[in-house]
């Protein structure tokens, strides 16, 4: 999963549409502020969009918001307030690192079909009784 379940600012400026403030909603503690829960990354190639708020079309601007485009301030998690000073090379080994997390044994259990799509968990019923 590549989630320890906890709740982390990483530097990522509010909306200021939807106004989420994250956990802080929940516990009003504003060292919340801006903590998001740390998701699973399983399946993380073929599930955008990224980010609490779908803001993150790609794993790739994911990559940018860790190298460049996040806004450091002190309560942003203390693993992070340099920014990831990730190079092009480290990026593309990154990436394929997060293709070897998808699980196509997990995306074709038809107990997690669509319903209709995977295998009726029912049995059927006869109409004509
Ligand atoms: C090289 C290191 C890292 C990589 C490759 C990485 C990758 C990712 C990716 C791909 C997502 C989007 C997943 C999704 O939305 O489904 C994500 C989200 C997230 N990551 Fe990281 N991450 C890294 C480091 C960190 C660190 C150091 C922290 C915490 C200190 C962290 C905390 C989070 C949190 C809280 C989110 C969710 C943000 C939100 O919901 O808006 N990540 N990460």
């Amino acid at each position: 999963m590549f989630t320890d379940y906890s709740y982390r600012n990483i530097g990522m400026p509010i909306d200021p549409f939807l106004k989420d403030w994250g956990r802080m909603k929940i516990t009003n503690d504003p060292t919340d502020s801006l903590k998001f829960k740390v998701p699973s990354l399983r399946n993380v190639m073929l599930s955008f969009p990224y980010g609490h708020d779908g803001r993150f079309f790609s794993v790739m601007s994911v990559m940018e918001h860790y190298r460049k485009n996040m806004v450091p301030d002190s309560r942003t998690d203390s693993l992070l307030r340099n920014r990831l000073p990730l190079s092009n090379f480290e990026i593309g080994q990154l990436t394929a690192f997060l293709h070897t997390l998808t699980d196509s044994s997990f995306l074709k259990n038809p107990n997690f079909a669509a319903p209709g799509k995977g295998i009726s968990t029912t049995a059927p019923v006869d109409i004509h009784n």
